[in-house]
């Protein structure tokens, strides 16, 4: 599929997607989270993929926030509405998929932008990359789940600060806040993300998918995440992954997991 904002290549079990609009600094607009959300989709769909990297085009950005052209004169209507379709199409849509997603932030993160690396499941930096969410600058409030992300992955402190003073933070402070797992040089990112991916795509893929659900159901409301990692783990007994992971340890060879 061809997109136009978006690059998508594989390569040895990861599916690489990069946002491509570095004259706007890969500000996402509505055609951008719909090739998005195509896109994530078909590398979740597609079984030789076990990993997928998000990454932003360019020396400058991951991505510098929702395009604020397009909505600048949106209505109370219009506000909620674009809230909850990106939420819908992509923040929520990443965050739930099977297939771990790893944010490689390779520079700016605000706004919209740092709400997708936190809806990505491991987020590591380069050296260059700041992250903030301004929007209380612009008047409005985040939207793509950055109240709600943040506070969980900074505490709820430093998330009041963050979004109140509508200041960026550098990566080194992000690593110090436990915003990103890593920080690393610049022209060293993509690599280092593919030293995680090539780590996880050791390991079951069914099990990874259904860690990736059960971690997600503690956050939900109304969800008991232990009763979530009960079935979870009683469900694994079922796998394939699970007979092949533990037949490879007792036969003290490396297990061939087929994600089944
Ligand atoms: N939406 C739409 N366009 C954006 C954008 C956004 N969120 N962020 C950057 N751009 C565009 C700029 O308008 C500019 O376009 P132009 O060349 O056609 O005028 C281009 O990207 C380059 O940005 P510029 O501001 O000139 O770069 P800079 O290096 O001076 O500043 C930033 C970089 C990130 C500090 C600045 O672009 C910025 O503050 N962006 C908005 C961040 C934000 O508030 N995000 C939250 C949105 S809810």
């Amino acid at each position: 599929m061809s997109y136009n904002n978006i690059l998508t290549q594989f390569d040895n079990g990861v599916t690489t997607i990069t946002i491509n609009r570095p004259t706007k600094l890969n500000a996402l607009n509505k055609e951008t989270i719909a090739e998005l959300h195509e896109a994530f989709k078909a590398a979740d769909n597609d079984s030789e993929t076990k990993v997928i990297i998000l990454t932003g085009s360019g020396e400058k950005a991951f991505v510098a926030g929702a395009d604020i052209s397009e909505f600048a004169d949106f209505n109370v209507e219009e506000g909620a509405d674009l809230a909850a379709k990106g939420q819908e199409l992509l923040f929520d849509f990443v965050e739930n998929l099977s297939t771990p997603v790893i944010a490689a932030v390779n520079g700016f993160a605000l706004g919209g932008g740092l709400e997708l690396a936190m809806s990505c499941h491991i987020r590591v930096a380069s050296d260059n990359a700041k992250m903030g969410l301004p929007e209380v600058s612009l008047g409005v409030i985040p939207g793509y789940g950055g109240t709600q992300r943040l506070p969980q992955l900074v505490g709820k402190g430093r998330a009041m600060e963050m979004i109140m003073t509508a200041g960026m933070i550098t990566a080194e402070q992000a690593l110090n806040y436990g915003l990103v797992n890593h920080v690393v040089a610049h022209d060293q990112l993509l690599e280092f993300g593919m030293g995680i991916a090539a780590k996880i795509m050791k390991n079951s893929p069914k099990a990874i998918g259904k860690a990736i659900e059960v971690i997600n159901a503690g956050f939900k409301t109304g969800v008991n995440g232990y009763v979530a990692e009960i079935e979870g783990f009683g469900y694994c007994f079922g796998t394939e992954d699970f007979k092949e992971g533990t037949t490879a340890f007792l036969e003290k060879r490396k297990a061939a997991f087929t994600g089944e």
